[in-house]
């Protein structure tokens, strides 16, 4: 073999690196609960459920064993036929989400949810533009990458027409320079004046993330996703809640919407609803639009929809969420999360602002509190970023490192000592950057 068919990279891309770097990249060779291993036997605390996508960590025997049962009984089947494991996944996915949905169209990833979304809103209001965040992520495929405002977003431009970008909720970085509560949700009226120049009649959905994660990794503001619920009624613009990451605990409710009890017209999941187990995403539909297709043609479609190995993986999930009380957990988790990282931003000058929803968190780093410029600049690689990574993975700490952004989105199966175990060697890399950056 030629030291580059050995090489990790030789003959498969990594995701979002430059490839030479994927040398870099950790090996794993198995995993038990919240916690991970490679090949030399070195283990990591799993901060980051993989790719925020093993809500229920590694190994659950419940999820293996159900599709282990499928693969012997049936492992394939067209998208074109009838199972059962499709038809009661589609009935669960249509008791836990809230209001009015209830259709699903089974994809095999959250870039395909997103953008069967995407379609069936175009199909459903005969509209051709989509709003977006700025600060988003909605998936890799042409569609989704161009719509998102995510630097990604800057290798495919232009990509398809019809992309309208909106100035986040970020009260961190307010774009309006203002403070919440008393600016009274500014941005939810400076979209609405943007929906009204660009032609509401034009305007076919709108897509946010409840939790902004990669893209920024903060909440929306109390009150924010209600607002956007009423604009889009007012102006006949189908709401879709991207829930990929969002969606199965991961803020503490079943879905982040329902923080808010805000019904969006589209649900979009993935990661979570299997735990990341087989790969899956759904586009969950309201009554309306699943009725607008009963008598017009669907003409999209994927080979692999509702594969049964990913519809018993779905199953088998969300039966754990509820017998492990999962999502009870991520809450109250949660609440010591939150809490310890408010302590730790006091420790730390460093530390511009922290901020979580059940156990998803945010840490950013900031050179100056009072300017808040960031330690690594927006959209910038510098090697900075690539020691943080080293630091943790020393440690044995796995986590998402962007930019001046830490993520952190542990199982929601993890118990008290781990968390703190993962906060303290989290702190100690803190400290470290800020000496490497004093
Ligand atoms: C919010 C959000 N939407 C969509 C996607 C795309 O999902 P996938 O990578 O499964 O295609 C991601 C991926 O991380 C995401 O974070």
């Amino acid at each position: 073999m030629s030291s580059d068919t050995q090489s990790n990279r030789a003959h498969n891309f990594f995701p979002w690196t430059i490839q030479a770097t994927q040398d870099q990249a950790v090996e794993i060779a198995g995993g038990e609960g919240v916690y991970f291993w490679d090949s030399q036997g070195k283990r990591y605390l799993d901060f980051i459920s993989q790719l925020f996508n093993l809500n229920l960590g590694h190994g659950n025997r419940q999820v293996i064993q159900a599709i282990q049962h499928q693969a012997a009984t049936l492992c394939a089947a067209s998208s074109m036929v009838r199972h059962e494991g499709r038809e009661r996944l589609g009935e669960q996915l249509a008791e836990i989400t809230p209001g009015d949905l209830c259709k699903a169209f089974f994809t095999n990833s959250g870039s395909e949810a997103n953008e069967i979304a995407l379609e069936m809103a175009r199909m459903y209001t005969g509209r051709q533009k989509v709003l977006a965040k700025y600060r988003s992520y909605h998936g890799t495929t042409m569609g989704t990458l161009t719509v998102c405002g995510d630097p990604r977003r800057m290798a495919v431009e232009s990509g398809p027409p019809g992309a309208v970008r909106f100035f986040d909720p970020f009260c961190y970085r307010c774009d309006f320079n203002l403070t919440y509560p008393d600016c009274a949700l500014h941005c939810a009226d400076a979209l609405e004046r943007q929906i009204v120049m660009e032609g509401p009649d034009s305007i076919a959905a709108l897509i946010i993330e409840p939790f902004t994660a990669a893209a920024g990794g903060f909440p929306s503001p109390p009150g924010y996703l209600r607002r956007v619920r009423a604009i889009c009624d007012k102006y006949g613009i189908v709401m879709i809640a991207d829930e990929v990451i969002c969606g199965f605990g991961r803020t503490g409710e079943w879905f982040a919407v329902d923080h808010e009890d805000v019904v969006p017209d589209i649900l979009t999941v993935a990661k979570g609803l299997t735990s990341g187990y087989v790969p899956m995403g759904a586009a969950i539909v309201n009554r309306a639009i699943a009725d607008h297709f009963e008598q017009q043609m669907l003409p999209i479609g994927c080979t692999y929809t509702a594969h049964p190995l990913a519809c018993a993986a779905g199953l088998a999930a969300i039966e754990q969420y509820e017998s492990l009380d999962a999502i009870q957990n991520s809450r109250k988790m949660g609440q010591v999360l939150a809490a310890e990282l408010r302590l730790m931003k006091e420790r730390h000058p460093i530390i511009g602002d922290v901020r979580s929803q059940g156990l998803i968190a945010c840490v950013e780093l900031v050179r100056d509190r009072n300017t808040k410029e960031p330690i690594v600049e927006f959209n910038t690689a510098p090697p900075l970023v690539d020691e943080i990574k080293a630091q943790f993975i020393e440690r044995g700490l796995y986590l998402y490192v962007r930019w001046n952004l830490i993520l952190l989105s542990p199982p929601l199966v993890i118990e008290e000592e781990d968390l703190r175990k993962g906060l303290a060697l989290l702190e100690e890399v803190i400290e470290w950057v800020a000496n490497r950056a004093s």
